[in-house]
């Protein structure tokens, strides 16, 4: 029994195993139910009893011995399995960053601003929060016009005579640049407006607007016609057709309501114009002589035009869009139908 342990014994050291099946086949042999060592243990009950101890501790440190060589084996065995994995393949393409664009709004309010900026006109730009000298009073609103009621303008604070409020409309832009630009003017301020409405697919209560502003010696009405007929073609094709309603607004006069051909149906009629071939698309008119006189102009010296139009309903007509409301959810998969409209 002595030779056989010790014979165990180097045969274990010796021992390799290039598997863990191997190895498994080396834990059978000495350990398994029928194996070399399995077998000892059980001579070893007919051992005499003076020798019972020397044998019994050598019995159990092979067993422990073995145990443990062919523990190493197999941890080695696994090493050397994941050491011959294939690495990390570096050629591979990396996940896509799914690319932003820009908003819709964004995309046409800049159309406009280059428009305009052909046609030599500067941006200018003013508040957000204002007072009600520069959204009414200055442009000749009269003291109880409906517009300064509390359902349509978001006040920031009440109870004096001049409260700030949220602009409803960009024309206050107007005010402060005849306020502090030299003669002549000739500007667009696209910006962002505020009315205490409900949000339904043709309104809501944040948007945005371009104004406009030509003031100098001798401008006429004939000039803002043709302004207006130029940039609806740059922006809707170059037949496209204008025409003017009369309208009213406080600040000019005349006043008119411009419409555009629609492009859709090529003034068939569809229902996107409801039929009637027209879009209307601003407002517009001659800068009334009190507005010019509320900010130091002399109205028998110089005359002007102003307009007025929604980036949001031009965007709508553009690439009818049916519902305003779109435009303000972020829906990536609304947003994203302008990616390539974006890249020029
Ligand atoms: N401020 C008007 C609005 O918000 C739009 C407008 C109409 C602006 C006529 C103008 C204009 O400058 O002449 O509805």
């Amino acid at each position: 029994m002595k030779e056989s342990i010790e014979r165990i014994f180097k045969e274990l050291a010796e021992l390799k195993a290039a598997s863990q099946a191997e190895a498994e086949q080396a834990r059978v042999r000495f350990l398994g139910k029928k194996g070399e060592i399995t077998a000892l243990m059980e001579q070893f009950r007919s051992v005499a009893p003076e020798l019972k101890r020397e044998y019994g501790q050598k019995l159990n440190e092979l067993k422990k011995a073995a145990q443990q060589r062919i523990d190493e084996l197999k941890n080695s065995a696994a090493e050397a399995v994941v050491a011959a994995a294939p690495k990390e393949d570096l050629s591979m393409p990396g996940d896509a960053i799914p690319q932003g664009s820009r908003h819709p709004v964004s995309i046409v309010r800049q159309e406009i601003v280059d428009i305009f900026r052909k046609f030599g006109y500067d941006v200018a730009e003013g508040p957000e929060i204002e007072d009600d000298y520069h959204v009414f009073e200055a442009l000749n609103f009269p003291p109880n016009h409906p517009a300064r009621e509390m359902q349509d303008t978001f006040f920031v604070s009440t109870g004096h005579p001049n409260p700030l409020l949220l602009r409803t409309h960009t024309s206050s832009v107007q005010v402060r640049t005849m306020e502090s630009q030299d003669l002549p003017i000739r500007v667009i301020c696209p910006g962002r407006v505020f009315r205490n409405e409900a949000i339904s697919a043709r309104a809501h209560c944040i948007f945005h607007q371009v104004e406009g502003l030509y003031i100098d010696k001798d401008v006429t009405f004939a000039d803002l016609k043709q302004a207006i007929l130029l940039f609806a073609r740059e922006m809707f094709g170059p037949d496209t057709q204008i025409r003017m309603r009369p309208s009213y607004f406080p600040f000019t006069e005349p006043s008119a309501e411009v419409d555009v051909s629609c492009n859709i149906c090529k003034g068939k009629g569809c229902n996107i114009c409801k039929g009637t071939g027209w879009l209307e698309i601003m407002g517009c008119g001659m800068v009334d002589p009190n507005v010019l006189k509320a900010s130091g102009i002399d109205p028998s010296k110089y005359s002007g035009f102003a307009f007025g139009m929604g980036v949001e309903r031009i965007a709508m007509l553009k690439w009818q869009v049916n519902d305003l409301r779109h435009y303000f959810e972020n829906d990536m998969r609304f947003l994203g139908e302008f990616a390539t409209a974006t890249e020029v």
